[in-house]
């Protein structure tokens, strides 16, 4: 019996040893953790029950027959988040280069079926470089296996993928179907084709980092939600983020108890909105100071910064804030901004997270660049992912409602369930000066008489009491109030229910 337990013990050292001592040492060298390490910090302790430790791969072309690991280069399991039950895998770059054999997307699935099977998240870490070459068409299937399973899983357990090295080719894929991607800084990068693929084909020389790397992503082209500077720090905020979502859609959101009290009067929101309509203010400074604690998970910070999207707490409950950030492009929708915005509301709404909205928003943003990059059916989305959302959704309009954009943030014609406007709101088709200038044409050359008109509309549209007066607007708040107001609407929201009519699945403008 003796002899049996430390086989056992040596099966799982070789394992736990995974590439050996000098591929770890290379990987600590480029300032990555390993995937146990990072497990490890991810998890509470002793919380990680591993599964596959002794799989291998099947390969025996090209010399692999007598290369085994045991684990394959993917650490698999499960373990708990602040007590709350999550599924990792967590691919090891210290065996053939975290790359994907077909045992080892076995391992992935297996997690994922058991994850959606149970109802808890999926968190992928990745770092590997790609489909296991000596493996071709076994690995390939491997991958496709892996994406029917992020498919299947969206919508029913949140996924969450971590990028902590490369992740190149089709592998991409994976974490793009998933609901979130962190990255890494300066230790990451993500791209279809490589540097130099990209050189042969359109001779651009171009780095890893500028191609694919954290900053690419979270700045430039939105694939990444936020870029960590480096392992520990990404984990640990992958921790806070996922203590804020439901474990699936069966579940809501964990409530926190807060000392934060609901019914706080916040009194510099009355002075927040300058008295110059054309005056930018930082629209972050209202949420945090609504929400529990100014505790703001912000995703996407520094991705069409004209919208501004995250999870917060209000009366302990998780919510989805989208609110229009009037320091970048004056708060217009555009086309980043309008797909950030439509993927968040659309997230909240699987997940029965209520969706809080503050608006301020001249219009959409003009230009032939927005129009030819298709702002008609980017917009759409934002649009659509609102007036299907069955969650609870609260609105407030602090100060610009224009046009179109008025209609797309959650007004009360899409469903909105309590839809408030402070007194400095002005919902009206467009702004005084524009809208006088298309009515008073002819008088175009006369500026006293346009000043006058434009006084007159102000003074007659640019008010939330029009809106008011036809209902669109549940009540005209104080300013320092909102808070109050919008934990009172969530909590009568609370068991909100509405079901849209049956069909298979919508088709949104994608
Ligand atoms: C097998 C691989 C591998 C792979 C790396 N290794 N990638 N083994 N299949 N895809 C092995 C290396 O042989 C090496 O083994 C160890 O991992 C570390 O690799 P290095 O090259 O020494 O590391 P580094 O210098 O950091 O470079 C990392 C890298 C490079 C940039 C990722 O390894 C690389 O270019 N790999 C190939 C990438 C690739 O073309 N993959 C296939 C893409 S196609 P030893 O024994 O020396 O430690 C694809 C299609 C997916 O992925 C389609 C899905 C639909």
């Amino acid at each position: 019996m003796q002899e049996i337990l430390k086989q056992l013990e040596e099966k799982r050292a070789a394992a736990r040893a995974g590439g050996g001592k000098k591929r770890v040492d290379a990987q600590h060298a480029k300032g990555r953790l390993t995937a146990r390490e990072r497990i490890e910090l991810l998890l509470d302790p002793d919380s990680f029950e591993e599964w596959d430790m002794f799989v291998e791969h099947r390969c025996h072309d090209f010399g692999m027959g007598s290369q085994r690991v045991p684990g394959d280069g993917v650490v698999t399991g499960y373990g708990t988040i602040n007590g709350r039950l999550v599924f990792v895998f967590s691919q090891d770059f210290t065996v053939f280069g975290g790359s994907l054999s077909e045992a080892h997307a076995e391992k992935i699935c297996k997690v994922m079926d058991q994850a959606i099977r149970v109802g808890a998240p999926v968190i992928g870490i990745n770092d590997s470089g790609g489909a296991r070459i000596q493996e071709g068409v076994a690995s390939l299937a491997g991958y496709a296996e892996v994406f029917q399973r992020n498919i299947m899983a969206s919508g029913v357990v949140p996924q969450i993928s971590v990028i902590m090295g490369p992740c190149a080719g089709g592998a991409v894929y994976s974490p793009a179907m998933t609901d979130f991607i962190f990255m890494v800084k300066d230790s990451s990068y993500m791209f279809v084709t490589g540097p130099d693929v990209v050189k042969t084909v359109t001779h651009e020389n171009v780095t890893f980092e500028q191609l694919g790397g954290a900053l690419t992503h979270s700045q430039k082209s939105g694939v990444a939600d936020l870029a960590f500077e480096n392992d520990v720090e990404a984990l640990l905020e992958v921790r806070r983020f996922v203590d804020m979502l439901p474990a699936s859609n069966r579940n809501k959101a964990p409530q926190r108890t807060s000392p934060d009290p609901i019914d706080r009067d916040e009194m510099s929101l009355d002075t927040l909105i300058p008295s110059n309509p054309n005056k930018p203010y930082d629209m972050k400074e209202l949420i945090t100071k609504v929400v529990d604690e100014g505790d703001f998970f912000e995703l996407q910070p520094n991705f069409a910064r004209n919208i501004l999207t995250g999870f917060a707490r209000i009366g302990g409950e998780t919510v989805g804030i989208v609110a229009n950030q009037p320091m970048v492009l004056a708060g217009c929708l555009d086309i980043d901004s309008s797909r950030k915005a439509a993927r968040f509301v659309r997230f909240c709404d699987c997940f029965d997270i209520p969706i809080v909205t503050f608006v301020d928003v001249p219009g959409f943003l003009p230009g032939t660049t927005q129009e030819h990059g298709a702002i008609i059916k980017h917009g759409a989305k934002l649009l659509f992912a609102y007036g299907e959302a069955t969650v609870p959704k609260v609105t407030v309009i602090t100060r610009k409602a224009y046009g179109g954009a008025y209609d797309v943030m959650s007004s009360k014609h899409l469903r909105g369930d309590v839809n408030f406007a402070w007194p400095t709101a002005e919902i009206a088709v467009m702004g005084p000066k524009g809208a006088v200038e298309i009515i008073f044409r002819a008088d175009i050359g006369d500026s006293a008489k346009i000043a006058d008109r434009t006084e007159e509309y102000r003074q007659k549209f640019a008010t939330p009491f029009v809106a008011g007066a036809r209902g669109f607007i549940d009540d005209v708040i104080m300013p320092h109030s909102t808070r109050k107001r919008i934990c009172r609407s969530l909590a009568m929201l609370r068991d909100k229910k509405i079901e849209n009519p049956w069909k298979k699945h919508d088709n949104i403008p994608l």
